[in-house]
């Protein structure tokens, strides 16, 4: 059991002493132990070295306070295993060498074993589990779907997703197998993630916000509601992901999660309204507000602890990850802020 529960507290609904709070890329470039590590080697090589990322990981426990961490990995590398080559291109993300596009393409990705494929990830989950000994809880995660397959249709980082739409709308055949493969994967990646020792999951559905309801509906929906049903037995709290949402709220919590991540396009209360009683909510700061003086910061960030006012539910982060310029002083004043904000009741 973690000495400090109020993360996972907030995940059941349970009241709190403090409101919780963690980054959604806690350990980046932002920080100077971070940015040491990245002198030496490169993203993918921290990813997998149990013992870089266990050093990554800790990193921001130990510098700021936050009150979870979050295992060091990317989205992408469960999709590696499916037989998908990409590489990290700075300031861009992933770039893929051989994009799907036709069904042959989907029938040949391969079936992901964690034990096997993903050792390495498993092995870091451990490690970081030691190291913290009850410190904080761990959050385990992966992409969503939807968000996989747009990586590995267009290749690379996209802004409209038109390769993604074109074959969800002209192939819809290859785009269902494809999503059922995806699906499939993240269900085994995450449970495989919850037996070496992650206290809560996150879905990170980044890109979804690109459709309307209705195809958010018809072609993605489906397909992370299983995996949260698949979740739903090892009673391991999860968070439900995306930016660009707003319009889309009330279908991901159908979809599933105990929490729900929003961006910082709507005033929290109202996502809240949204996604009614029954789960949590997380976010909502935008990630530029850290860039200027502190004051700015404890104005915006004020205004979301003020709307919520210590319902219980609320997860305090970004609405979406912390900017590789951000001073530090900013993030470890914002922890501070947050824990001290006095709650009702
Ligand atoms: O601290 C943490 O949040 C844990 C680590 C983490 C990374 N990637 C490490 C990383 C997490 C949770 C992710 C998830 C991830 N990866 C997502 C979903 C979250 C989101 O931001 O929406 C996505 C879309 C990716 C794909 C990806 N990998 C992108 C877009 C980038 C950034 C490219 C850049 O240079 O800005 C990466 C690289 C990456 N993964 C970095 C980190 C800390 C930064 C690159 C670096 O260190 O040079």
């Amino acid at each position: 059991m973690s000495r400090n529960d109020r993360f996972l507290r907030a995940c059941r609904l349970e009241p709190v002493d403090a409101t919780p709070v963690w980054f959604m890329r806690q350990a980046g470039r932002y920080l100077p132990g971070y940015r040491r590590l990245r002198e030496k080697y490169d993203v993918l090589t921290i990813c997998k070295t149990p013992e870089l990322c266990a050093e990554a990981t800790i990193l921001p426990v130990e510098q700021l306070g936050v009150d979870a961490a979050i295992i060091f990995a990317d989205i992408m590398l469960p999709v590696e295993a499916m037989g998908i080559s990409f590489r990290i291109e700075e300031s861009l993300g992933p770039v893929i060498q051989n994009p799907v596009s036709s069904m042959a393409d989907v029938e040949s990705l391969r079936i992901v074993e964690p034990q096997r494929d993903l050792r390495f990830l498993l092995d870091g989950i451990r490690l970081v589990k030691e190291r913290l000994n009850g410190k904080v809880p761990l959050i385990g995660f992966a992409g969503a779907p939807f968000t996989l397959a747009s990586y590995i249709i267009e290749g690379r980082p996209s802004r409209d997703f038109v390769k993604t739409k074109s074959l969800m709308y002209k192939d819809s055949e290859t785009w269902h197998e494809l999503m059922e493969k995806l699906a499939h994967m993240v269900s085994v990646y995450l449970r495989a993630q919850i037996e070496a020792g992650v206290e809560a999951v996150q879905l990170f559905d980044s890109w979804v916000g690109c459709l309307s309801p209705q195809d958010y509906e018809e072609y993605a929906l489906p397909y992370s509601k299983q995996i949260f049903r698949d979740l739903s037995s090892t009673n391991v709290p999860t968070i439900h992901f995306g930016t660009q949402t707003t319009t889309l709220l009330e279908l991901m919590k159908e979809a599933g999660g105990d929490v729900i991540g929003v961006d910082w396009r709507i005033p929290i209360d109202e996502a809240w309204k949204r996604v009614g009683d029954g789960v949590g909510i997380q976010g909502n700061l935008d990630p530029a507000a850290l860039l200027g003086s502190f004051e700015l910061t404890k104005t915006k960030a004020e205004d979301v602890l003020r709307r919520v006012s210590g319902r219980a539910g609320h997860i305090f982060n970004l609405g979406h990850g912390v900017l590789p310029n951000t001073p530090v002083e900013n993030v470890s004043r914002l922890v501070n802020l947050v824990h001290e904000y006095k709650l009702r009741g």
